[in-house]
């Protein structure tokens, strides 16, 4: 979602900085962006659109400046209501990632007392707060106390008091780190703007603020507005994740990674393996959460705990979780699925868990992200940064770190070194022609069915979604019993029907399913490790089990990314989609 970028250095091109900084969050999704530079006069530019089409050779000289994509939630998607907000009377400048939850109040207050609004954002606002606040109060620090204590909703501010020339970010629920290099400081909603120029990195948490003045930073606990000692942190992440390579995008870099990744996956601490399926053994109830396709990996994996680690589980959406809460005992357990590590659903299906006790396990790709400081045991799904939107790579590795735990519940020997040098040669160049071939002839529909039954139903339901965001056609993954319940009334000649074959019960049920669909006219697609006369098209899995599933996934993300190419659509950029979705 919206990502903001500030850059306080020794440097004198820090709005291009700023710039190319953006650039870098562009994967998040926004729909507009503007930067903002302290200058005589100062320099502001808002722009509706793509930064990559902005070609800009001139940029203003300064060493301060900060930026912001926006994902549009309060006013349209305009110039006038894309950040960076001056307060009413050009005191502060301020960026918002979140949603102010209270600003339809707080809006009527300020207007009462005189302030007047140009935009429809909840952002201005929080300008205006600041502005009010710093007429009364001693300091930036204190201002923005008052506003932080003000203000409801999840958020991270960044704001620039052009009279004291200080710059602030505070942190309320929305991710905020600040890089730190020797002579240079960015402040920014992840670590992709700044990871070629430092990894020296200070995680920012709930309640706190960072004030960075003559080119020092302090951090600063906004509740006793008291200084926080934190040593910084520095991380492993490797620059040319950032990159595309050779590939055409990030999305097709992300699939063909997937060839070797996962060995890194199963680089896990034992120990922490051991504790983990010990505590999951132990629970009374255990909750398997996530939202979107992290939801559908949870799905499969409590699928995994109850076949292998042999205890019952219960996956849920994680923004309908929250309804659990007055069920949730102590000795329940939560486990966590999250590429980013920041989804607001999610965090408060978190908070929710807490209130009650429970212990918190977490399967995340970004280290130190939110989600992973709120937990009490984490696995990283060590797979690097992952850009593109339509999530990938950072959906089958969790799923291994699901059967990895499991295996450990059931003592049984982890053979899935195996399975990823098996998975080494199934990712190839043939695999995604034959996906091709097959979205150049289907790519016309605007509907599509998926389906599956047990532990390939959400293998079935996460092809949908990759469809789905990835080539706008409709496509829904459906239980293979509930056809004959109401969907087969969808079935007309031609229709696409993904079959996703399971083992030995379910197998023969869902081929049954595919013959009632062909007999209606649908064009029947199957992914199984045996031939079968009922296919129109076939797609040959491994005989591996349930772990099948994660193969039948990779011909599903190589045939929505070449749907996505057929329709015109940006692999890369789903529409009106985010990669990091921090509001509920
Ligand atoms: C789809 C996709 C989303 C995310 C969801 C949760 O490809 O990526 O559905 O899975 O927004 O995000 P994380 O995993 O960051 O919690």
């Amino acid at each position: 979602m919206c990502g903001i970028v500030s850059y306080v250095g020794n440097k004198d091109n820090a709005v291009e900085i700023v710039f190319e900084g953006l650039k870098k969050l562009e994967y998040r999704g926004y729909d507009s962006w503007g930067v903002f530079a302290p200058g005589k006069p100062n320099f502001i530019l808002k722009k509706v659109g793509k930064i990559s089409d902005y070609e800009e050779s001139n940029w203003p000289k300064g060493s301060i400046a900060f930026g912001h994509t926006r994902w549009a939630t309060h006013g349209g998607i305009t110039e006038v209501n894309t950040h960076p907000h001056y307060s009413a009377h050009h005191k502060v400048i301020i960026a918002q990632n979140g949603v102010m939850e209270n600003y339809s109040e707080v809006k009527k207050e300020l207007q009462k007392k005189g302030y007047k609004f140009i935009t429809g954002t909840d952002t201005e606002v929080i300008a205006n707060l600041f502005e009010m606040y710093l007429k009364t109060q001693k300091d930036l620090k204190q201002a923005a106390k008052s506003v932080f204590d003000k203000i409801e909703g999840r958020n991270a501010v960044v704001v620039y008091d052009l009279e004291s020339r200080k710059l602030l970010g505070f942190r309320n629920g929305s991710p905020m780190v600040l890089g730190v290099s020797k002579e240079e400081l960015f402040l920014a909603s992840d670590v992709a703007p700044f990871i070629d120029t430092t990894q020296q990195v200070v995680f920012l948490n709930d309640g706190e603020a960072v004030l960075i003045e003559d080119g020092k930073y302090e951090i600063i606990d906004l509740t006793s507005l008291k200084t926080v000692h934190r040593t910084e942190t520095v991380l492993e992440i490797s620059s040319i994740a950032n990159e595309k390579g050779d590939k055409n995008s990030f999305l097709e870099k992300e699939i063909f990674e997937q060839q070797f990744i996962f060995k890194e996956t199963l680089k896990q601490d034992e120990k922490k393996v051991t504790q983990i399926a010990t505590v999951i053994k132990n629970a009374t109830m255990v909750y398997c959460i996530g939202a979107g396709t992290a939801y559908q990996v949870s799905f499969w994996g409590a699928g995994v705990l109850q076949k292998i680690g042999g205890k019952q589980a219960f996956p849920m959406i994680a923004s309908e979780f929250v309804s659990q809460k007055d069920f949730l005992q102590k000795q329940d357990v939560l486990i966590i699925v999250s590429q980013s590590g920041e989804t607001a659903d999610t965090l408060e299906a978190i908070n929710a868990a807490k209130e009650k006790g429970l212990k918190i396990i977490s399967f995340v790709n970004v280290e130190s992200s939110t989600i992973c400081r709120q937990s009490d045991y984490v696995l990283l799904h060590r797979v690097g940064i992952e850009k593109a939107v339509a999530s990938t790579k950072a959906a089958l590795a969790p799923m291994f770190l699901y059967y990895l735990v499991a295996e450990k519940m059931a003592k049984v020997k982890n053979n899935l070194s195996k399975v990823t040098s098996l998975l080494s040669k199934y990712v190839n160049k043939d695999l995604e022609q034959k996906a091709r071939n097959l979205a150049r002839q289907i790519y016309i529909k605007e509907n599509m069915y998926l389906i599956g039954r047990g532990m390939s139903y959400p293998i079935a339901r996460e092809g949908s979604i990759k469809i789905q965001e990835l080539s706008n056609i409709h496509a829904e993954g459906i239980a293979g019993g509930e056809l004959k319940h109401y969907a087969i009334s969808l079935i007309e000649e031609g229709i696409p029907c993904f079959v996703i074959v399971g083992e030995d019960e379910e197998r023969k049920h869902i081929l049954s399913n595919a013959m009632e669909v062909k007999a209606r006219g649908g064009l029947i697609i199957g992914f199984d490790d045996q031939k079968n006369d009922v296919f129109d098209h076939y797609f040959p899995l491994p005989s591996l089990g349930i772990l099948k599933g994660i193969f039948a996934l990779i011909p599903l993300q190589m045939i929505a990314y070449h749907l996505a190419l057929f329709r015109g659509c940006d692999p890369d950029y789903c529409r009106n989609l985010a990669k990091s979705v921090t509001v509920i």
